[in-house]
């Protein structure tokens, strides 16, 4: 394998790079100029493997034809409809689509353009549910410690993490409560008793807020920023009996889980809990553009029918259910149920997880659900951002941060691209753990 050297300065055209806030964010920022499958070129010609899938997005790879091929059919059409006055063919088609992989119960969608409007939108359905059966004062809204939920103000107070707190103050009536992880991690409480212990303090934390007052608990099935914490087996179904008890909605927030990923199409199916709402994004539209959506039970779909229908959740987004974004979606979803996706990803997982906990070995442990992997690494905080630096130094994208990397290949990825990331993945581990296989 050969390693390639951090860009060069000169990839930047400095007389456009000061302009933009995006990029660099720091000196391994790359610029990317093409993609194809599951490699990506930047602008000084090198080739790197995408082991993120964008971040959780290009499940279908860079190129794929059938979905460039009705976006590109749709753009010469009808690329935008007024949204005051009608939708499209192909929202009414995606929308359909997306319920029809979704859990029983669930049986409508209203579609946005990213995940963070999809979890505000999740919030306002709540509360809009609560009014309508006579509990105006239900808008208090639980969400994880270190769970993340998006990046607009409200998304961005469901979110836990200690480094959103340099924003200010957020929405007032958010209540953090603590994952099962964090309760591993922190205290030390053993797997065996965490789910037990984090359901049972979410009960008294409603009980202590006062459950009239609670609208909704929003959670990561699967917490992506804690390195793809996987929960205990039967704490989701804890935490579903908990909030029937007193009557708070749950919502799962499927941005990373969705569309496949756990190899059944949300992780509600691989958990066996179906929520009450349901939000899912990134990878639903395979990149091709913004996309992503709320998925809701049918007593709060009867909510909105009865409301006067989509008016009732006005003001909405000018792009929402755009045709350009509609069409991608639809041809992603398609595309997923007809060539037999979810085969695939089973396919796949089954031949990359013995591997890589093979090439992780004693250097960390490994978290594996589907086409979704996080390896907690011995060593502290730092090492998984020093390993990710040290993987894409040989041309591999993947996440690292804290004492965690996360990989999310794409479900086109074929078993040779699968051990070109593990060997890449390995030499990478050499490099920051040592060999402590
Ligand atoms: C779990 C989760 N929820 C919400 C979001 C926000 O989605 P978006 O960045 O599309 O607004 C993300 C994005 O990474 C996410 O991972």
């Amino acid at each position: 394998m050969t390693t390639v050297d951090l860009p060069p300065a000169s990839v930047w055209p400095p007389d456009l790079s000061a302009y933009c806030f995006e990029v660099p964010h720091s000196d391994r920022s790359l610029l990317f100029e093409s993609g194809k499958g599951i490699r990506l070129t930047d602008a000084a010609g090198r080739s790197f493997l995408d082991a993120m899938s964008g971040v959780f997005v290009t499940c279908f790879g860079y190129d794929c034809e059938p979905i460039m091929q009705a976006v590109t059919d749709q753009l010469r059409t009808l690329p935008f409809n007024p949204p005051l006055h009608g939708t499209n063919r192909a929202a009414l088609e995606l929308a359909r689509g997306l319920v029809e992989l979704a859990p029983p119960g669930i049986t409508a969608a209203k579609l946005v353009n990213g995940g963070s409007e999809s979890v505000e939108a999740a919030v306002r359905l709540a509360r809009l549910y609560h009014r309508a059966h006579g509990n105006p004062d239900r808008v208090k809204v639980l969400s994880y410690y270190h769970g993340y939920h998006g990046a607009t103000f409200g998304s961005l107070s469901l979110t836990g993490r200690p480094d959103v707190a340099r924003f200010g103050p957020g929405l007032p009536g958010v209540v953090h409560v603590w994952p099962p992880d964090c309760l591993e991690t922190f205290w030390d409480v053993s797997p065996e008793r965490s789910g037990a212990l984090a359901a049972a303090m979410i009960e008294r934390t409603i009980e202590a807020e006062g459950p009239e007052s609670v609208a909704a608990l929003v959670m990561e099935p699967v917490i992506h920023l804690r390195g793809m914490a996987i929960p205990p087996a039967d704490y989701l179904a804890r935490v579903r009996e908990v909030c029937d008890r007193h009557g708070v909605l749950l919502v799962f927030d499927e941005i990373v889980t969705g569309f496949g990923r756990t190899g059944q199409p949300f992780a509600a199916q691989t958990f066996g809990v179906t929520p009450d709402i349901l939000c899912v994004g990134k990878g639903i539209s395979g990149g091709f553009a913004p996309l992503a959506a709320v998925l809701m039970a049918d007593r709060l779909a009867e909510v909105l029918r009865e409301a006067g229908g989509p008016p009732s959740f006005a003001p909405s987004h000018t792009y929402a259910a755009n045709p350009m974004s509609a069409a991608a979606g639809l041809a992603a979803v398609t595309l997923f149920r007809q060539d037999g996706y979810l085969d695939r990803i089973r396919a796949l997982a089954g031949h990359l997880e013995p591997r890589l906990r093979g090439v992780v070995g004693g250097r960390g442990t490994v978290r594996a659900l589907g086409l979704l992997y996080g390896v907690k690494l011995a060593g502290g905080d730092g090492v998984g951002d020093q390993v990710a630096a040290a993987c894409q130094r040989r041309g591999l994208i993947l996440r690292g941060q804290d004492d965690w990397v996360v990989l999310a290949p794409a479900f086109v990825t074929t078993t040779g691209e699968a051990d070109q990331i593990l060997a890449l993945l390995g030499e990478a581990l050499d490099e920051v753990c040592g060999d402590g296989r």
